[in-house]
């Protein structure tokens, strides 16, 4: 049997009447429904019993650790920990065969207790219990240091203290495992955003490594703006792909070594709405669509393709737009050099406040020019 156990050792002179043990277990259930870490349940359980009981130790055992240990209360010589320990693991084994309580009222007269153990141990009696008889997960132990017998009425109430704990532990577990897909979904989700990127490249190589990029100083202006974490993943995750409309506009326009003409200028324009109309259908898209959709949009009403105003305008897209701009101004393009970022912070100051956000753009210019931010490379 593997054990991972909390025991707690606590000195209760006597258990409280059995008359308000009813109302003392009802603010325990209170307490354990708001505890919702497992060091925090066996800990409350552990003091309970002793409370109900008068037990002078009260111990938490739980299924599924990697091995059995015994509390380590300092108080409590090392020798006696070790022969709790093997009490626990020996008494423990029984309660999960029966799966009903056990009594010894008296160890050293107990043919269940081998006396090298009883007689190495200050505690003279126990109490166990299964936590959820019919499919046990645990058990808990009270533990006496004087022969000692705790009544009917007392069992009962530990009884249902031990199932209130197996609901607690439940949706602690339930949660864990809850948080943990969400995890393995967003990487998932993480790997396919990072698949459509480079699906995009392969389209337009010129652009190689522009969206992430984007992503990395986008999602870092808004960190510096203090925006939530949350917030700041949502812009960085629809930079990551926020030209995806670009895969329906012609391969050779978008590598064109020459000035466009307007109505090619005109075409490529369409990978914001295209893009937008790729993706929002897609339900963990949603959030993202219309951040693509307006990362061209000017705060004048100047930019495409629907000519918003600033204050029609997402603010991820304001800070996507200021991202985008520096970028892609301080990389190589088939028609020009990468230019240097004085000359596109001379074009994002110049334009600041009209086409571009003046937080967004001082931010940027803040961490560049004060804190030494590093350009993503
Ligand atoms: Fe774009």
């Amino acid at each position: 049997m593997r054990f991972r156990l909390k025991s707690n050792d606590h000195t209760v002179s006597a258990p409280i009447p059995v008359t308000e043990s009813i109302d003392y277990l009802i603010k325990i259930v209170q307490q354990l429904s708001a505890t919702h870490d497992l060091p925090g349940v066996m800990k409350l359980v552990c003091h309970s019993a002793c409370t109900l009981t008068g037990c002078r130790r009260a111990a938490f055992l739980l299924l599924g650790g990697e091995s059995c240990h015994c509390a380590t209360d300092q108080s409590v010589p090392v020798l006696c920990r070790r022969m709790c320990s093997s009490i626990d693991t020996l008494v423990g084994e029984l309660v999960l065969k029966e799966r009903q309580p056990i009594l010894i009222s008296n160890m050293e007269n107990d043919s269940r207790i081998p006396s090298k153990l009883s007689k190495n141990t200050f505690l003279k009696s126990l109490a166990m219990l299964p936590i959820r008889p019919q499919d046990p997960i645990g058990i808990i132990g009270c533990y006496w240091t004087e022969p000692h017998s705790p009544t009917r009425e007392q069992m009962r109430v530990l009884q249902a203290l031990a199932d209130t704990a197996a609901i607690s532990i439940d949706n602690i577990r339930y949660r864990q495992d809850i948080a943990k897909k969400a995890r393995e979904l967003e990487k998932a989700m993480d790997g396919t955003l990072l698949a459509i990127a480079r699906i995009v490249e392969q389209k337009d190589p010129y652009t190689s490594g522009h969206q992430q990029r984007v992503s990395r100083l986008a999602y870092d202006i808004a960190r510096e703006m203090g925006w939530k974490e949350e917030r700041c993943e949502v812009l960085r995750r629809a930079a990551l792909v926020h030209d995806i409309g670009k895969i329906g506009i012609p391969g050779d326009l978008l590598t064109k070594p020459s000035q466009l003409t307007p109505l090619e200028k005109e075409l490529i324009q369409t990978h914001a709405e295209i893009g937008y109309q790729i993706v929002k259908d897609i339900s963990f898209f949603v959030p993202l669509a219309e951040i693509i959709r307006q990362h061209h949009e000017r705060l004048d009403g100047s930019g495409y393709p629907r000519g918003l105003k600033s204050d029609e305008m997402l603010p991820e897209a304001k800070v996507l737009a200021v991202a985008d701009v520096f970028e892609a101004m301080t990389s190589h393009r088939p028609y020009r050099p990468a230019l240097s970022p004085s000359i596109a912070f001379d074009e994002l100051l110049k334009n600041r406040g009209t086409c571009y956000d003046s937080l967004a753009v001082d931010t940027l210019f803040s961490m560049i020019t004060e804190k030494k931010y590093q350009i993503p490379e």
